[in-house]
This record gives C-alpha cells, sequence and structure tokens, in this order.
C-alpha cells in the first residue's frame, strides 16, 4: 500500500484526503516515479472543485490529485527508453501527482511530461517548473519578446510570474509587474517595476511608462490584456494564459504545452548558472495537502507552494 491525496466528490480543500491505496505499477512506455515533491497550481483546486474544468482534462471522481512532481524512478514499464531505475526526474502526471508512487507516461506525444532533474537542482525546485515554467516560456515566445522590450505582466507575483519576469528581464525586456502594494518589494527583487491593478491600470502604465508598452502578457484574468489593447498595443504581441479560449480583441491564448520543446532545458540552464531563482513561498507535508490547497487558492501566493512526501 502507498499514500495518496483522494477526492471522491468535487468541492474545496475539505473533499481532499491522504488515504492508503494500493501501489500503481508501470505498464509498457510508462515509468512509476517514487514522488519526493508536489508542486501546486490553480489548475489541481481548480479540477478538484469543477466537474466541468476536470471533464476537460479526462478526470471523473473518485479521483487523485494534483499535476507537478518530482522524485526518483523506481519502477520501468517494458518497452520505456530514456529512463532507468534510479533517475531523479521531474514532470507532470495529471490527477495523480501529490502520492507516493505516480506512474507517468513517457511515450512521445503523450500530454504528460517527463525530464531528468539536473544535478544542482532539488526536487522541491524541480516540482515547481513543469506548469508554471513552461506557461511562462510560451507566454513570452507567443508575444515575439525581444530585447528592447517594454513589457507589461498582469499577475507578475504568482506562480507564472516569477518565471515570466525572470525570463523577461533575461531575454533584455523591461518589465513592468502588476501586483498589490504589499508585493511590491518582492517583484523589484526580480528587477520589475512594480504597479498595482485594478481599475485605472492604463493610467498607472502611462505614468510609468510614458513612451509606451510594447508588448504584454496576462497572468491573472484578462485586465493586462484589455488594458494593453487600449493602450494600442498590437494584438499579436499581447498574450493571455487564463482567459479560456476566446480571450478578448484577437490576443493570444497560451498555455503550458504551446512552449518550445527547449523551454524547460533554458530554464532549468539560469537556475544553475543563478540567473534564475524559484521563490517557493511555503512547503507543506502531505499531511498538510488541505492547508496548502487553501493558502494557493487563495491567490495571493508570491512564487510557488510545494508539498513533500
Ligand atoms: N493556460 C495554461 O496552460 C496555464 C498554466 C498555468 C497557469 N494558468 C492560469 O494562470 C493563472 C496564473 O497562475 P499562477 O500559478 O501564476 O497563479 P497564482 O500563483 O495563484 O497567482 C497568484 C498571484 O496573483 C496575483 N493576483 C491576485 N489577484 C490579482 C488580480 N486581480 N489581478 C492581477 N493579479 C492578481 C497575486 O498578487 P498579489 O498577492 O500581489 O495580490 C499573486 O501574486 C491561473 O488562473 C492559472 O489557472 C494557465
Amino acid at each position: 500500500m502507498s499514500r495518496a491525496v483522494i477526492y471522491e466528490t468535487f468541492g474545496g480543500p475539505e473533499v481532499l484526503e491522504l488515504r492508503e491505496v494500493p501501489e500503481p505499477h508501470a505498464g509498457p512506455g510508462e515509468v512509476r516515479v517514487r514522488v519526493t515533491a508536489a508542486g501546486l497550481n490553480p489548475m489541481d483546486w481548480g479540477i478538484a472543485s469543477n466537474p466541468q474544468a476536470a471533464a476537460q482534462f479526462g478526470i471523473t471522481v473518485p479521483s487523485g490529485f494534483g499535476y507537478d512532481l518530482a522524485g526518483v524512478v523506481d519502477e520501468v514499464g517494458s518497452g520505456t527508453t530514456g529512463f532507468a531505475v534510479g533517475d531523479r526526474v521531474y514532470g507532470g502526471a495529471m490527477g495523480r501527482a501529490v502520492a507516493d508512487f505516480a506512474v507517468v507516461d513517457t511515450h512521445a506525444g503523450a500530454a504528460e511530461m517527463l525530464w531528468h532533474t539536473p544535478d544542482g537542482i532539488s526536487d522541491e525546485v524541480a516540482a515547481t517548473l513543469p506548469v508554471a515554467g513552461m506557461t511562462a516560456a510560451a507566454a513570452l515566445a507567443a508575444i515575439d519578446l525581444r530585447s528592447g522590450d517594454t513589457l507589461l505582466i498582469g499577475g507578475a507575483a504568482g506562480g507564472v510570474g516569477v518565471f515570466a519576469v525572470q525570463l523577461a528581464k533575461l531575454a533584455g525586456a523591461r518589465v513592468l509587474g502588476t501586483a498589490s502594494e504589499g508585493t511590491f518589494e518582492f517583484l523589484r527583487g526580480f528587477g520589475a517595476e512594480p504597479l498595482t491593478y485594478g481599475p485605472g491600470l492604463a493610467d498607472r502604465v502611462r505614468a510609468l511608462a510614458p513612451e509606451g508598452v510594447s508588448a504584454a502578457t496576462d497572468l491573472f484574468g484578462t485586465e493586462t490584456a484589455e488594458t494593453a489593447l487600449a493602450l494600442c498595443v498590437p494584438p499579436e504581441r499581447i498574450a493571455t494564459i487564463a482567459a479560456g479560449p476566446t480571450p478578448p480583441g484577437g490576443v493570444r491564448a497560451v498555455g503550458g504545452f504551446d512552449a518550445s520543446p527547449d523551454a524547460m532545458a533554458r530554464i532549468t540552464d539560469a537556475i544553475l548558472a543563478g540567473t534564475i531563482t524559484v521563490p517557493i513561498a511555503a512547503i507543506f507535508p502531505i499531511e498538510k495537502i488541505r492547508d496548502a490547497v487553501t493558502q494557493q487558492a487563495d491567490r495571493h501566493v508570491h512564487g510557488k507552494i510545494v508539498v513533500i512526501l
């Protein structure tokens, strides 16, 4: 037997239970990961609380919980290539990550991701990277971010934001990022110029960047995308990751799976070089999964939340 976070009905953190479950095993083309750390994302509780969102990912109850994970391969299915028992890995397992063991499909083209964890990157940090890192990279690539751009990021201090800000600075952009006032120093620490979200955003952007912004990425709804449109940023230079499939005014809807295959290596190389740091806002033991999800669902996390096993 092994432990897994399970929910039998859709709902808030209170539906999450830590249960003893039979150990899963790796089938053909799969590996089993002994999970040591799982990173949380809004989609985890979004899926667990909303049957329609769950259905989009093929999830029905009872279900396991979480996507991002890191750990060690401890079982390799027949025909699996590229992974061996003992390899340190990180990646994603849809609805199965917060568990002692997670089976990951490594077939080419599978909707799950698995990479080898570079020496020098801890499992806690590796577990923060798959969804947030890939989505940040995709959101910047979609708007063709380049050196000299002035970029407006909405929701710049969250899980995706901390990667987007740092990747944009590395690319040579000036970065304006929205947050609440208490978060300003946190964002300045990453080289971003903070401004508050909410009504009047366009005026605050004009005051901070009178010469205008050249690109924008919205990591929280549509306010930043709409503001950028109002500031005459061309729609093809505006991306949103959180507006659903039909964003306003022809701006680009982007997801983590749109990232280029080399995006993750660029991020891990930068972490190893010390040019990207991963702020971990809190680490919870698996027994405290409800507290971890409650903090995540509050939507004022600065960086990432990690659950350890
Ligand atoms: N399409 C995809 O593939 C994909 C992938 C990943 C994430 N997402 C979505 O993208 C969104 C961001 O994900 P995340 O992991 O970065 O979320 P997160 O970590 O929960 O974001 C938290 C941040 O949001 C900020 N925030 C709170 N209210 C805000 C508002 N009204 N306007 C702007 N910012 C606000 C907070 O700043 P303060 O604390 O300063 O208020 C906080 O730093 C989520 O909706 C998620 O579901 C989509």
